[in-house]
């Protein structure tokens, strides 16, 4: 397998424009890269970089739609990679706890890797004890999508798509799943996701980065202050599998509606965070319509960052990181700790084919099946 180090990519880039004999200028860095990241089954991986006019930069490879890099500025506009990954797809290959992923068919955990459609009982591939997590086995975070060679002239994007097989993984239908990432040139990070099956089947994408606004690798996050827009939550048991119960966050260290720092509560006595090792829930968000909503806000003192999230999706995992050990090497050769990155996976609730009361995952033959996010950055 060929190996590529990114840091080659922005190399080449600055080179060209040596070459060109002038300086660079925003108009002149090329807006999209590719460079190969290496092969699995014999496919070509490649590592794709967008910029935009604003001073970000997304390095996202095909392989699991994974997004390796984000450059974001800090307050005195020095960019940072704020995303937890590795430096070579190899790396990804042995093991990863999804950094920076695309998870499907159905992100988080079906209960006992079983559901009944339709009055047809499917079972699925369980990874997680007796449940599913992610997918299965094989999730679409470890197959190879196909990326489409166009790119619009204004804000950079890259499309991939990829055909999930009738009974992959358990799963019934052909889907073809496309996502898009596009890097707007105000700082956004914008994913829009579209779905369509040629049978009845289950579907629950969502996106897996891990963030660390004082840069990947920097230490904890603890201390960064999170705003979740949520009256409510989805109760988990001690197999992080739903209740079904919608509960208020009232009086609970899962009220973030008033920004706190991740760690204020998180080691105070309470079962839900008991069962989850820390947070590991899904919120239900406080919606107003049909389209973009805000999700969650999370800032961090020292970069000055700020990450808004927005959503088309009716629930949000928040996710602090519990079960990084310090085993994971990442980029630059830093050792990923624990609760060094947190995730913001927009989603519909976990377990929801089982549970007939939550908002349907369910997707038909015919629907056209749509959902947006949008990870967006600016200073304080
Ligand atoms: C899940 C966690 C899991 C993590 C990494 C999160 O989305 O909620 O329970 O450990 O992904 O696998």
């Amino acid at each position: 397998m060929t190996q590529y180090m990114p840091s080659i990519l922005s190399l080449v880039a600055a080179a060209t424009i040596l070459f060109a004999g002038c300086s660079p200028s925003p108009q002149e860095i090329p807006r999209k890269t590719r460079a190969q990241f290496g092969t699995v089954d014999g496919k070509d991986v490649f590592l794709y970089t967008l910029r935009n006019k604003s001073g970000m930069e997304a390095r996202i490879t095909n392989y699991g739609g994974i997004v390796v890099s984000l450059f974001v500025p800090d307050k005195s506009n020095r960019p940072g990679d704020v995303v937890l990954g590795y430096d070579s797809l190899s790396s990804y290959l042995k093991a990863t706890p999804y950094f920076g992923a695309i998870v499907g068919r159905y992100g988080n955990r079906i209960g006992k890797a079983r559901f009944t459609l339709d009055g047809k009982d499917y079972m699925l591939n369980a990874n997680d004890g007796p449940n599913t997590l992610h997918g299965g086995l094989k999730g679409f975070d470890k197959v190879v999508w196909e990326a489409a060679g166009t790119t619009p002239a204004t804000e950079p994007s890259l499309s991939l798509s990829y055909l999930s097989k009738d009974g992959e993984e358990g799963y019934p239908g052909s889907l073809k799943a496309t996502v898009v990432y596009t890097l707007t040139d105000s700082n956004e990070l914008r994913i829009d996701y579209t779905a369509s099956t040629d049978k009845p089947t289950v579907l629950n994408l969502t996106h897996h980065s891990y963030f660390n606004l004082a840069g990947a690798g920097s230490g904890d996050i603890l201390s960064h202050e999170l705003m979740l827009n949520a009256d409510k939550f989805t109760p988990i048991d001690s197999g992080l599998i739903t209740t079904g119960e919608l509960k208020p966050v009232e009086g609970t260290p899962m009220d973030f509606r008033t920004p706190a720092p991740v760690g204020s509560r998180i080691g105070v006595k309470d079962d839900q965070l008991r069962f989850g090792r820390g947070y590991d829930h899904n919120w239900v968000l406080n919606r107003t319509g049909e389209g973009l909503s805000l999700a969650a806000r999370v800032s961090e003192k020292t970069s000055g960052r700020v990450m808004e999230v927005w959503t088309t999706e009716p629930g949000v995992q928040f996710y602090s990181g519990n079960f990084l050990d310090g085993t994971s090497i990442g980029k630059g050769g830093k050792a990923y700790a624990y609760r060094t990155g947190l995730c913001l996976e927009t989603q519909h609730f976990p377990d929801s084919p089982n549970k007939p009361a939550f908002p349907s995952t369910v997707l038909r033959p015919g629907e056209n099946f749509k959902s947006t996010t949008v990870y967006k950055f600016s200073v304080h």
